[in-house]
């Protein structure tokens, strides 16, 4: 079955994959495609929707990125965010110019809500808004919707052609009713029924696969995290026995993180499938003892990893499958499906594939955004812990642990880190028990590193000379840029309490307050 389509097409803005999730959250199937696609190619595609992204350039200057002016006249509803909007006016006739001065932040904005665009939305706002440029004239058979203090056409229609653009960033949190505002794009104006869901994905996924891998023999380098376990489980439904999972311990995990990947993924959890558990500790700790630069412990711990993952896959011999967690943002990130090629440096399972001797590669969750791959795996029945667990780099602990790594300080990070993880679950749910919400202060990513400054304290009447815990908190949208979380201070004050006084060889408890920018979220 072939689900109804949006197509948004990137223009380079930075909130461009969000405007994908929140078409995708009114279960409406959308991709992503470079504002360079051939109108044709996306004239096949018979999408019922068309969402212009934002961007950072200004639509009159020459060689702005611009698009095929049919593609306002496919007989397809289109709508504009930001530069998205300023194109369509430009292209169609109407006028964009340079503002007195930029327009950013959350702004009140006031809507004409006999448009179905903002059907069901209150008239009084607010928005988020980011722009140099503003519509100065709307093009021939647009009308105004929406007004800000500054914005004199913040959003407009031309309802007889379908066509839409909002000055705005409805795909942001900080316009509250953006999700709606999308909401009435897709599901009332493009007409679409919504006929993306997780749970049909999940039964046609494993269909899919079955039919596609036939009696084949599958390999999966299982991480425990939830790309590679989601992938994993639709795998193991599909096929059994015919799917490896070779999980390597690094010793660079969090605290009992092997053991509960293995209570999932081995012999006496629910899954059909062969699971290998490689312990290979010992072999990373002496291939980074006495490294301290962080770039070359990544590098260390990733071609090390891929050496034992080597020796296991030759044991297996030759395979016809090898498992991919690739998901959507991967495939719009390496310059694949949108405009924002950023391409990221991180070490996970990379360069896997010339390891093993495989046919094909089978990638199940390349269409899914992480949310998505969420849904997927409760559809599953995999662990809640599993499935909620936060980021984890691939080189784990080895990039928590400022300078070199030892057995010792892996101990004391696994310690202080487990600590701090069961204080704040503790707290949030109780703020949830006594509220029925989230805390504001809830981390999007939150855990223990060990700095390597020893100094000096005092426990008892004894003197100490010892390490200092960082413990790092961040709330974020993308993980591009973040902001520390604003953590009771009775939170805090507890996790000192109870790290200074279980973990053996720490008299120091710092909360890292920094942004990203300056700093990244993990210390190394
Ligand atoms: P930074 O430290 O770059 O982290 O601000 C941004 C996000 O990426 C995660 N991270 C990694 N993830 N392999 C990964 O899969 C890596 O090598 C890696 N390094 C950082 C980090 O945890 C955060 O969520």
């Amino acid at each position: 079955m072939k689900n109804e389509l949006v197509i948004v097409i990137d223009f380079g803005g930075q909130y461009n994959q969000l405007v994908a999730r929140r078409v995708r959250e009114c279960n409406v199937y959308c991709e992503i495609y470079s504002y360079r696609t051939e109108i044709s190619v996306i004239r096949d595609l018979d999408p019922k929707g068309i969402i212009l992204t934002g961007g950072p350039a200004s639509c009159y200057e020459e060689g702005a990125a611009s698009c095929s002016g049919e593609l306002f006249h496919l007989g397809v509803p289109v709508l504009g965010l930001c530069y998205g909007a300023q194109l369509m006016q430009h292209m169609l006739g109407g006028k964009v110019e340079r503002a007195s001065s930029r327009e950013y932040g959350k702004t009140k904005v006031h809507l004409d809500t006999s448009s179905g665009l903002f059907a069901g939305i209150p008239e009084d706002t607010t928005c988020w808004m980011s722009h140099f440029d503003y519509i100065s004239k709307t093009a021939p058979g647009f009308s105004v919707i929406a007004t800000t203090d500054h914005c004199p056409a913040a959003a407009v229609e031309n309802k007889e052609e379908g066509l839409y653009g909002i000055q705005f960033h409805p795909e942001v949190l900080h316009t509250p009713e953006g999700t709606k505002m999308i909401s009435n794009f897709v599901r009332k104006i493009c007409g679409c029924t919504g006929d993306w869901r997780m749970d049909e994905f999940t039964k046609d996924c494993i269909e899919k696969l079955r039919e596609r891998i036939g009696s084949g023999k599958v390999l999966c380098a299982l991480s425990g995290g939830v790309d590679s376990s989601v992938a994993a489980v639709l795998l193991s439904k599909a096929v059994g026995q015919q799917l490896t999972c070779v999980f390597v311990d690094h010793g660079l995990l969090r605290k009992d993180e092997g053991d509960e990947v293995e209570a999932v993924f081995g012999p006496e959890g629910p899954y059909d499938l062969n699971f290998i558990r490689v312990n290979a500790q010992d072999r990373f700790y002496v291939k980074l003892a006495g490294v301290t630069e962080p770039e070359e412990k990544r590098k260390i711990i990733g071609a090390e990893f891929i050496r034992v993952f080597e020796e296991e896959a030759k044991k297996i011999g030759a395979v016809d499958y090898l498992v991919q967690g690739t998901i959507y943002p991967d495939v719009v990130e390496s310059g694949l499906g949108g405009e924002s090629a950023v391409i990221k440096s991180h070490h996970n399972v990379g360069g896997l594939p010339d390891c093993v001797n495989f046919r094909e590669i089978v990638e199940p969750l390349r269409l899914l955004f992480k949310d998505e791959v969420r849904k997927v795996g409760l559809e599953l029945g995999i662990p809640e812990k599993l499935v909620f667990r936060q980021p984890f780099p691939g080189p784990g602990l080895g990039i928590r642990i400022v300078g070199d790594v030892t057995a010792e300080k892996v101990r004391i990070v696994q310690e202080a880190d487990a600590i701090f993880r069961e204080e704040i679950a503790k707290a949030a749910s109780e703020f949830r028990d006594t509220t029925g919400k989230d805390p504001s202060w809830m981390p999007d990513q939150y855990f223990a590193a060990l700095s390597n400054m020893r100094s000096v304290g005092v426990m008892g009447d004894e003197r100490t000379y010892d390490y200092a815990v960082v413990l790092r908190a961040v709330c974020t949208i993308d993980f591009m840029t973040a902001e520390p979380a604003q953590l009771p201070w009775e939170l805090l004050r507890t996790v000192m309490t109870r790290i200074v006084g279980e973990v053996r060889g720490v008299n120091r408890c710092l909360y890292d307050v920094t942004t990203k920018p300056s700093a990244t979220i993990e210390l190394e």
